[in-house]
């Protein structure tokens, strides 16, 4: 949530800063700002700040008419928390002399009291948020400092960072420049993520990797508590004592973090249709060729230890929105096909009301961006209270399940599944949500095989379905792009859409009521089929779509019957089933192959995915940043 860059070296920052920020864009796009201070030939530098409501775009017209010049500079792309999307509350936020600029991601939690201290020793604050703290705290630290007669220079705006860094609470990752030290600019982190990318003679810091990619392809993660000076002549790296310390940077591999559109008008329809690519790569990486030699592998290659896998009684998994719903289908693998009790928990309520600790738990936390403020905390707070007790059959055993392995998450948790799904830039999470599935398949055969929960041959059939999927996805992906988009009209005047399924598709509804949700704003529920006669079949009648997965197995007649049900309350029925004489009774058919139950939300996701987008699409809403949104939410 909210997305920060920051420049030093020998060209001009403000261009730079510029294509960073807009790698950085999904993060957030309330409001953008940048400061540089520019080398005047004699003393001190010049701090120029330009700040836009908005969206980037709206910077950048700025900036061509007000250039701001110099080779250090700072930028932010906000998701508003404290105070309105408006120009005043954009960041940089300045100090009362408008010579030191701070830009910020996270919250700082004690701003209410920062402030009060602050107005009054006599500070006036021109904005709500609560970053404007920062600014004015580091100016009164500087004061102090230059009172005993110390100089202008980068370790002095350093040493004034270090000495108010422990007077914030929460959670950022920040930037600060002075006008006074053209040649310096500090970065800090703490439960926030910031990245140091590593040029010729030059440095460039940011929130995520896409605005590093384009720059370097060495980078050096900050770890958390870590504070860094930067010059064009190097890194001054301290952590949270003050120590310095070294560390050998590391190398951005592939093209994956890049964010490339290609020919298509947004990156979701882009990633939706790079699925048969995620599958391919996922097959290849994980489903060894099919052997018939003695000892051949195991079905599903996974990089984690045998000793993930021993003695597990029960699993709980922690994750938020789509990544919830990914999980919900994995509980389900886990339970059914691995038969592991298996727990999935909204990450934010599992933070303030976790169950009963129980022995040999495998604790799963599944995030895309890695950086999901809600999902680190909670394992962290697992971590914690498992490590209070001194029972060894109680220690904590953690698995985490993202798309950035560089990411916070990376860091926090010993044993890593990387679905590999290359950068996903729409908000809506599309190839990932399927990435994600494709690893609880890829896990919950690893546990089948292992327990024998099932037969040899019938895991096989389902690694054989595997196998099979992306051609299968490509196939669905071509024909469901065309028929969604000629469905979407239907949508126009739509304000209420009830998504239904059971059993390993009842997730997938939830999931297409997300989506649609939070890209088109049409208001849209997701809901076990058979709960509908409990209440919410009151909704129904004509206004009220009603789009329903049916897939063969053991609960297709019964969802057949509850479609039924909505049909006789008049609302017009949308399938996502077989073709067939079963499925004749919905008024659209959206047609998805007969495969195992067990593998079908692998493909039933696709139509949800490209309805959603054609729906949004068709109204002429901004399908990848919608209202509100960010793509990771770095905040509780
Ligand atoms: O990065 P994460 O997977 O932890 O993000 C969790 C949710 O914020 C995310 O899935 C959100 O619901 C998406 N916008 C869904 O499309």
């Amino acid at each position: 949530m909210c997305g920060i860059v920051a420049v030093i070296g020998s060209r001009e920052a403000a261009p730079l800063l510029l294509e960073g920020l807009r790698q950085l864009e999904y993060r957030g796009y309330d409001s953008a700002g940048l400061a540089t201070v520019e080398a005047t030939p004699a003393g001190p530098g010049q701090l120029t700040c330009l700040r836009a409501e908005g969206k980037l775009v709206n910077l950048q017209q700025r900036y061509e008419q007000y250039p701001a010049a110099g080779h250090c500079g700072i930028g932010h792309t906000r998701w508003a928390t404290h105070g309105k999307p408006e120009e005043r509350n954009a960041h940089p936020h300045l100090d009362g002399t408008g010579q030191l600029a701070v830009v910020q991601n996270g919250i700082i939690e004690n701003h209410r009291s920062l402030r009060e201290q602050l107005q009054a020793s006599g500070v006036v604050f021109l904005s709500d948020t609560d970053t404007e703290v920062i600014p004015h705290l580091i100016s009164q630290c500087l004061a102090r400092l230059r009172s005993s007669g110390r100089a202008a220079s980068g370790s002095l705006l350093l040493e004034a960072v270090q000495q108010v860094l422990p007077e914030l609470h929460g959670a950022y990752a920040l930037a600060v420049v002075w006008g006074e030290t053209p040649g310096a600019l500090v970065v800090a982190r703490r439960q926030a993520p910031l990245l140091i990318g590593l040029g010729e003679g030059e440095f460039l810091c940011a929130s995520d990797t896409p605005a590093l990619a384009g720059f370097t392809r060495t980078i050096l993660p900050m770890e958390d508590g870590e504070v860094a000076l930067l010059t064009p002549l190097g890194i001054e790296l301290h952590d949270a004592l003050g120590n310095r310390v070294q560390r050998t940077p590391s190398l951005l591999t592939g093209t994956e973090h890049v964010a490339d559109k290609r020919s298509f008008r947004h990156f979701m329809h882009k990633e939706i249709h790079e699925q048969p690519e995620t599958a391919a790569l996922w097959v290849a990486r994980h489903l060894p060729p099919p052997s018939d030699a003695p000892g051949s592998p195991s079905l599903v290659a996974l990089p984690l230890p045998a000793k993930v896998f021993e003695g597990v009684e029960q699993i709980q998994i922690l994750a938020c929105g789509t990544s919830r719903h990914a999980s919900l289908v994995g509980a389900y693998l886990l339970e059914q096909l691995a038969g592991i009790p298996t727990s999935v928990f909204h990450a934010s309520e599992f933070r303030y009301a976790p169950p009963p600790l129980a022995p040999h738990t495998l604790t799963i936390g599944v995030t895309q961006s890695g950086e999901t403020a809600d999902t680190l905390a909670a394992l962290v707070m697992e971590e914690e209270r498992r490590g209070l007790i001194a029972d060894p059959a109680y220690a904590a055993r953690l698995l985490g399940i993202t798309n950035r392995a560089e990411s916070s998450l990376g860091r926090l948790v010993p044993h890593l599944l990387d679905i590999g799904a290359g950068i996903e830039v729409g908000v809506a999470a599309t190839k990932t949500f399927l990435g994600q599935l494709l690893t609880f398949y890829g896990l919950a055969l690893a546990f089948a095989e292992r327990r024998s929960s099932r037969s040899p041959a019938q895991l096989q059939d389902l690694v054989s379905g595997l196998r099979a999927l992306p051609a299968q996805l490509k196939e669905l992906v071509e024909e469901h792009d065309r028929r969604c988009a000629e469905l979407a009209h239907l949508f126009a005047d739509t304000q209420d859409v009830i998504f239904l399924g059971r059993g390993i598709n009842y997730p997938i509804a939830l999931e297409g009521a997300l989506k649609l949700k939070e890209i088109s704003y049409i208001h849209a529920e997701g809901y076990p089929a058979g709960e509908m006669k409990h209440g919410p079949i009151a909704l129904l009648d004509s206004r009220v779509p009603v789009v329903s997965i049916a897939m063969p197995g053991r609960v297709f007649e019964k969802v057949l019957s509850n479609a039924q049900e909505a049909k006789a309350r008049d609302a017009q029925l949308i399938g996502v089933a077989p073709e067939g004489p079963d499925t004749a009774l919905f008024d659209v058919l959206l047609p998805v192959p007969a495969v195992d139950e067990l593998l079908s939300p692998l493909l039933t996701v696709i139509p949800m995915q490209l309805l959603s987008y054609h729906i949004a699409a068709h109204r002429g809403l901004d399908v990848d940043q919608p209202r509100n949104l960010a793509k990771s939410v770095t905040v509780e």
